[in-house]
């Protein structure tokens, strides 16, 4: 849910009038009463369409938006599927995606990727110690000493150290991966031990907003070679390596799955911009040789109170931040023109633009159709 009872009185405090769809928050557990007590007023479908600034945890369906040119503020992942903002210009919405929050320290209490990133990570974990067959920490137990599991992580930003340090507290033995050489130092700042491949002449793999950047096909052939002796000898496999706006990198090939033992499971967080293991596909449960490939792409509503709790903070932080005196404030702003997309029937965000441009591209086609499918 967008936003939690709280964050309603939040806003309501702040001068808005607050109008919630019915039965909204049934899904995190939240009564329609809890969002009367703080304030809403509970109005069906089509009502909320007649908003000024609507909310919600992802996208809107298609002829939702009823007012003159209204703000629509989500989570729709605009760089990876441009067409999506297509259809908020041509609905005349001004749209903000919340998901291109820019990782400065003024917008941090704003970081929507973070929050949801804390909480992917840690679920994952849980999901593959449900599905190993063993435990997770070493046991000396009158009946014989168990080993403890050993668990790799791949990708070690926001999700891949949350999951590293669940791990950890289960009792795992840890060991993390990242592209980023800053991230092996917080790799080990979590207890877990850092693998280091050395990726010759591979230039540099951060880009000046410290996000990764994409390699070569030649580098992420020698990356998953030097990978797969480590993919190999883990219980559980994480993988959550993302690329802001492009195809997650490919780092575990089918033959690696091959090569791990019956029983291991493999948990790829990167399903949804085509995964970082070959054999994983979305939100289906595959058994590749007796090895689990999971590659959930709902993790993050499996702990629906929490996450709504998280979503409505970052929310409310940047609604307050959009509408400082109350009313929707449009202007010359970093925040807000980093996640602005659309405005007066125009795509206006620049990586956006350049995404549908290059929508010719067979690549970037072949992920339109398939995530309009
Ligand atoms: P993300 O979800 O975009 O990617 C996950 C991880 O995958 C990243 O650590 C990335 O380096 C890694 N990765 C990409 N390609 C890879 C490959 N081929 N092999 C292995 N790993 C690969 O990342 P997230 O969690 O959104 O964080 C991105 C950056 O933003 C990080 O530098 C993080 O420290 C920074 N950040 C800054 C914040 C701030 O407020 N200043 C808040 C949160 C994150």
């Amino acid at each position: 849910m967008a936003l939690v009872p709280d964050g309603v009185a939040a806003m309501a405090k702040h001068g808005c009038t607050m109008l919630v769809e019915q039965g909204a928050g049934s899904g995190a557990g939240i009564a329609d009463d809890a969002y009367l007590d703080a304030g809403a007023s509970i109005v069906d479908s089509a009502e909320v369409g007649a908003a000024d600034v609507i909310v919600s945890v992802r996208d809107l369906p298609e002829g939702r938006t009823g007012a003159s040119s209204p703000v629509f503020v989500g989570v729709f992942d605009p760089l990876w599927a441009p067409q999506r903002a297509q259809r908020h210009a041509a609905d005349g919405t001004c749209a903000f995606s919340l998901d291109l929050v820019p990782r400065i320290t003024r917008a941090q209490s704003m970081d929507v990727l973070s929050a949801m990133g804390t909480i992917a990570g840690y679920e994952a974990v849980l999901l593959a110690a449900g599905r190993l067959p063993q435990m997770f920490p070493l046991m000396m137990t009158a009946a014989g000493t168990l080993a403890p599991a050993r668990v790799l992580v791949l990708g070690a930003g926001v999700a891949g150290l949350q999951a590293i340090a669940t791990a950890r507290r289960l009792g795992a033995v840890v060991e993390g991966y990242d592209v980023r050489p800053a991230a092996l130092e917080q790799i080990r700042s979590m207890g877990a031990r850092a693998v280091e491949i050395d990726l010759e002449a591979a230039g540099s793999t951060e880009d000046s907003g410290g996000y990764a950047r994409a390699q070569s096909d030649d580098t992420a052939e020698r990356q998953r070679e030097l990978l797969a002796p480590y993919v190999a000898a883990s219980d559980v496999v994480v993988t959550t390596a993302a690329i802001p706006g492009r195809a997650s990198p490919l780092l575990i090939t089918a033959a690696m799955v091959d090569a791990m033992a019956a029983g291991s499971v493999v948990v790829d967080l990167a399903a949804e911009r085509g995964g970082n293991c070959e054999v994983s596909e979305a939100d289906v449960e595959v058994d590749r040789g007796g090895v689990t490939v999971l590659a959930p792409t709902d993790l993050v509503s499996r702990c629906a109170r929490h996450a709504s709790q998280m979503f409505s903070r970052t929310l409310v932080s940047f609604l307050r931040h959009l509408a400082p005196e109350g009313g929707v404030d449009l202007r010359d702003d970093e925040i807000l023109s980093a996640m602005l997309v659309t405005r007066d029937g125009a795509v206006v965000h620049p990586g956006v633009a350049a995404n549908l441009g290059a929508a010719e591209t067979p690549e970037v086609a072949a992920n339109l159709d398939g995530s309009e499918a």
